[in-house]
Formats: C-alpha cells, structure tokens, sequence
C-alpha cells in the first residue's frame, strides 16, 4: 500500500537510475500533468532538466509570466520561453475554418518545439507527462476528443527523429494520483486543480479568424471571468469556465452614444470527463457582476452572453 511520498522516493530513484549524468528536455504546456512531471523529474536531476515552453500568442492573460514566475524563479528550474506568438498570428492570419486553424497551430507547434529542442542540444531524453489513461486510451485517441487535450502537446514521432529517448515517469498514474504528487511536491493549486484547457488555446476561442485586437479584448474579458470565479470559489467547482470571442458586432449605448462593439460569450460548465456536459447553474448575482464587469472594464464589448447548451449536441468549446 503506497503513499505518495512512498511513490515519489522510488520514482526519484528510478530517474536517477535511467537518465544518470545525461540531460532532460521537456516540454511544459503548464498543465497538471506536464507540471508535475516537470517538478518530479527536477526533484530527481536538478539542473539536469531543462523545460522548453512555447508562448503560441494565444495564450491566457499572465499565463507566460505564472509559468515564468513558478518554474525558473520559485522552483529553480532551468526554463526556456520561446515567444512565437508572431508566427502563428501569422500564419493564423485570414483563417475562420476551426479544423483549418488546429492544423495550422498543431503544426506550428510541433516545428517551433523541434527547433527550440535542437536549439538547446546535447540531451538524450525527451520527458513527457503521458497518464495510465493516455497509455492505455492511446490506440482510440480517435473517437475521443478529451484525448485531443494531451495528442496536442504529446509530440509523436519526434522523439524518434531527434534520437532521444522517452522518460514518462507518470505513466503509471491516474490523474487524482498525479494531482496527490504535485500537491506533495509543493505545486500551488491553481496548478494542481487547474480546469483543463485546449492545446489551440484562445485560437479556438476567438469564433472566426484571428486578430492581435480580438484576442486582446477576449484575454481581458476571461481574465475577469476567472477572477470572479476564483474569488466566489465557483473556479473549483465547475469543469471549465471561459469566455468565448464572437464574430459579431452588436449595438450598445455608452452615455448617449450609439456603440457598435464585440460581443463576448460565457462558457461555464459541468462535467466528469468532457465526454458529456451541462451548463453550471451559477447564482445570478455572480453573472451578474462578471457581465457588468466586462462591458464596464473591458473597451470595445458592449454584450455578454451565456451560453447554455449541454455537451451533446453543442460541444464545450465552440469550435
Ligand atoms: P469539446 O469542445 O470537444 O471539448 O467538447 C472536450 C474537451 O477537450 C478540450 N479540447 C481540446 N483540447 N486540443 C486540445 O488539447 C483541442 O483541439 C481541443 N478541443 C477541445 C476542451 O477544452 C474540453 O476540455
């Protein structure tokens, strides 16, 4: 019967046996899994580990500085940020299709990861957060779109094409026992019980094509959103909470002025798996307050919306 520090003690050992004096690369998403493994493995090698994270641009408000802040300055790990946002803003540009858009940040993804591990040279491993569920579900990814959270930053076949060998110290755990490890570990809870988000991130969270200036007026508005949950506490009750960039003006007043301006959704939902959901039925005085709270701070929205469709037929996100 093991505990967690029972767990983490032998696993501790058992990276040290495998890697010995070479070198670690891993990429960190910033999600639990990747969190912890990152943690774990420099718990294990120190400065061995180096982490490669790749802000895409269509990342979270403060997401970079919280990675930046917990992994190199509190945790002391060796942390390299590499800022793409401008190539995938580019090569977003124009494109509304959402499959069109996965591909092209998928792909993106995977060649500026390639090119920020070569860049770091001279390591033998990759190190990957993958699950017992990811090991085990690995063969039916297909028909189960909450497998897309880890198929986006599991990067298949490049271990291969860099020589590197695997270290998935996480492979035998169930996502409860990863999140015990990471609370054991020291890692906040905001880290530990994050709510799940997608590998396109914002990308498939502004509805349509992309802007600088839509993903500006999104980040502002989700960032009171999760700060409302996060203080009424809501944040850790419901499966994920977000708001939604729509391709649509509509008209407001602001004093006696005529605003044609953005209208943004809310997306709060209920779930255990992602595989079905329901919209969470949160107190009116709480919508109240983050809708006030957006068309009042954040210039340029003149209407919030709440969506309450289940999962089936609507999906989490929107697209
Ligand atoms: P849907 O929208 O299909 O989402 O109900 C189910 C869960 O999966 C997440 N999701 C994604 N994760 N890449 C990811 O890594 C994606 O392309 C993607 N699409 C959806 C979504 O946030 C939800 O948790």
């Amino acid at each position: 019967d093991w505990t967690t520090k029972d767990y983490i003690k032998h696993s501790v050992q058992t990276i040290r046996d495998q890697v010995g004096k070479e070198r670690v690369l891993l990429g960190l998403s910033g999600g639990v899994d990747s969190s912890v493994a990152a943690a774990l493995i420099h718990k294990a090698i120190g400065k061995q580990l180096t982490c490669v994270f790749v802000d895409n641009g269509l990342l979270r408000a403060g997401e970079r500085e919280q990675v930046e802040k917990l992994y190199a300055d509190h945790f002391n790990i060796d942390l390299r940020v590499v800022d793409a946002s401008k190539l995938f803003l580019k090569r977003l540009k124009g494109v509304s299709e959402p499959e069109a858009k996965r591909k092209i940040i998928g792909n993106t993804f995977v060649e500026v990861f390639e090119k920020s591990l070569r860049s770091v040279g001279g390591a033998k491993w990759l190190a990957q957060g993958t699950l017992y569920p990811d090991v085990i579900e690995s063969v039916a990814i297909a028909g189960n779109p909450a497998a897309l959270i880890k198929s986006h930053h599991n990067v298949g076949g490049l271990p291969d094409r860099m020589k590197l060998k695997l270290l998935e110290p996480l492979r035998e755990l169930f996502k409860d026992e990863v999140r015990a490890v990471g609370e054991t570990l020291g890692l906040p809870r905001e880290v530990v019980w994050r709510q799940p988000f997608p590998g396109p991130g914002l990308g498939v969270r502004v509805a349509g094509d992309i802007t600088q200036e839509k993903l500006n007026v999104l980040k502002a508005a989700d960032s009171i959103l999760q700060h409302e949950m996060m203080a009424s506490g809501y944040y850790w009750k419901v499966w994920q909470s977000f708001a939604v960039y729509l391709p649509v003006k509509s008209v407001g007043v602001i004093g006696d002025e005529r605003n044609y301006a953005d209208v943004i959704s809310l997306r709060i939902v209920e779930s255990r798996d992602a595989m079905t959901a329901d919209w969470a039925r949160l107190p009116y005085d709480l919508l109240a307050k983050i809708s006030s709270r957006i068309t009042n701070e954040v210039r340029g929205v003149s209407r919030v919306l709440l969506d309450i469709s289940s999962k089936p037929p609507a999906t989490i996100e929107w697209e």
